[in-house]
């Protein structure tokens, strides 16, 4: 007999948005103590977490072919004896359209919304004794973040690598008019300092030296400080920076009207913050970007690009961008082209308008047709592409701070990520995992970037 209490095999498996991604591994922080150990597949798994996203229609659809799949394999594994497989739906789906759920998937257990999810064990629990159970779960991330900074979980973090994410801010009160995020994720709330700076320093003590700071609106954080005011984001990276391994900050995602002045002058002074931002801008249309409620021109989107790279002359961008906003004619489409070109991109993501249920959009008159569209995407993602290989072409000859994160593909190979998050492979570097090294560029080869080691400085 064996006298071990058997592990549980848990599979998680997410969509959307990095948040999401930092919400499944406290997920997986929260579930270790009650003996679930993570599957990277489903089939056999005791507990199955689908941590879902509710930003486009196709994401959303995915969710209940996935549980179609789901249930044929927890059937099979009942056939053989193994007992249950639970099925639990979190994330944006699950707090848009719990109800649905419930109504068109009954192979779901348990419907958790992202507010509640410190609350699993027990509910997990509830969910065994009481099938069908549903949780709605209220906008209180206060307790959620309290549950998850507390002690143990901020010291239990599991790490891999040496970087990691870490949300600091959560919500959404911009209503822009294409978006579910401020009904799915609630209203902007940041984390006190104090919590974040405990997160980080434990962060920093398993090796990790570059966080990236995750918010809907992350450069809106205004958490509680020590000295009872609130904090800025700009003010909280420098206390981040202070803490002794932490090297590197990035942050993402940030909404253009709240580039403050304190902000922008971090990427001047302070060395720690990457020069490379993530600043969406959706349109380059002056009609559109006031259907979207975005509340700024494309004028004052140059003007603030323009302070940026005053600040920080090599600071490199990347963005989103929507076409086939309804009402969004060729002429309209053209400004959106004429921006990126003026603005030049280092990467950016871009999408087909998709409309949402309850947002003011999916109301909007002029819906562009998907043939349209599709071409429109199309012109624009080719773009974007050229500008890509444009500014990967430019950095061969540069020397670069590279970050090495893994292993290469073959033996020896290390590879990291430069300031502009491009991955970097170097021959004769596998013991550097960890470290920051300069690195030539000497190479552009498909996906990556290849350098040789200059000289060792840390
Ligand atoms: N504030 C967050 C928003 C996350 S959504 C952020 O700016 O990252 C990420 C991107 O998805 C948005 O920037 C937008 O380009 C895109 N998006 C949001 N809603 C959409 C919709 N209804 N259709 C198509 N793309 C959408
Ligand atoms: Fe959505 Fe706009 Fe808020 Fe970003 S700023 S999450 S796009 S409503
Ligand atoms: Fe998707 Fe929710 Fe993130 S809708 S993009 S997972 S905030």
């Amino acid at each position: 007999m064996n006298d071990h209490v058997p592990l549980k095999k848990l599979h998680i498996k997410t969509y959307g948005c990095q948040m999401n991604v930092y919400d499944s591994e406290r997920m997986v922080d929260i579930l270790r103590p009650l003996g679930y150990e993570v599957s990277d597949k489903p089939e056999g798994a005791d507990l199955v977490l689908l941590n879902t996203c509710h930003i486009r229609e196709k994401a959303a659809e995915k969710v209940y072919s996935e549980i179609g799949r789901l249930r044929e394999m927890r059937e099979e594994k009942e056939a053989r004896n193994e007992g249950r497989m639970t099925i639990v739906v979190a994330g944006c789906v699950a707090q848009a359209e719990g109800q649905e759920i419930m109504h068109r998937a009954p192979a779901v257990d348990l419907v958790v919304g992202p507010q509640a999810y410190h609350q699993l064990p027990e509910l997990i629990a509830r969910a065994h004794r009481t099938k069908g159970e549903r949780l709605s779960a209220d906008f209180a991330p206060e307790a959620k973040f309290d549950a998850l900074a507390s002690g143990s979980l901020a010291a239990d973090r599991a790490v891999s690598g040496p970087t990691a994410f870490l949300t600091v801010q959560e919500g959404c009160d911009k209503f822009c008019t294409f978006c579910v995020v401020p009904y799915t994720r609630g209203a902007e709330w940041s984390r006190p300092v104090k919590s974040i700076l405990d997160e980080a320093k434990a962060l920093a003590a398993k090796g990790v030296r570059e966080l990236t700071l995750l918010g809907q609106n992350v450069n809106a954080y205004n958490g509680l400080g020590a000295d009872g005011q609130e904090s800025t984001l700009a003010k909280l990276m420098y206390a981040l920076a202070d803490i002794e391994g932490i090297d590197r900050l990035r942050y993402t995602t940030s909404h253009p009207n709240d580039m403050g002045q304190d902000l922008i002058d971090a990427h001047r002074d302070l060395p720690a913050v990457m020069p490379y931002l993530h600043l969406p801008v959706q349109s380059g249309s002056d009609k559109i970007l006031r259907a979207m409620n975005r509340k700024h021109g494309r004028q004052a989107y140059f003007d603030l690009i323009e302070r940026i790279k005053a600040a920080r002359p090599d600071l490199a961008l990347s963005g989103d961008f929507i076409v086939g906003f309804p009402g969004e004619t060729d002429k309209d489409f053209e400004d959106t082209l004429d921006l990126i070109r003026r603005v030049g991109y280092a990467s950016a993501f871009s999408f087909k308008y998709s409309p949402r249920p309850g947002t003011p959009a999916s109301g909007m008159p002029g819906q562009v047709p998907d043939e349209v569209a599709d071409a429109r995407l199309q012109t624009l993602q080719a773009l974007i592409i050229e500008q890509q290989q444009a500014f990967k072409a430019n950095l061969i000859g540069q020397t670069l701070d590279i970050l090495f994160e893994k292993p290469g593909r073959l033996a020896g190979q290390a590879i990291g990520r430069s300031p502009y998050l491009q991955s970097v492979f170097v021959e004769d570097a596998a013991d550097l995992i960890g470290q920051i090294h300069k690195v030539k560029i000497v190479a552009n080869s498909n996906n990556s970037l290849r350098g040789e080691l200059l000289k060792v400085l840390a």
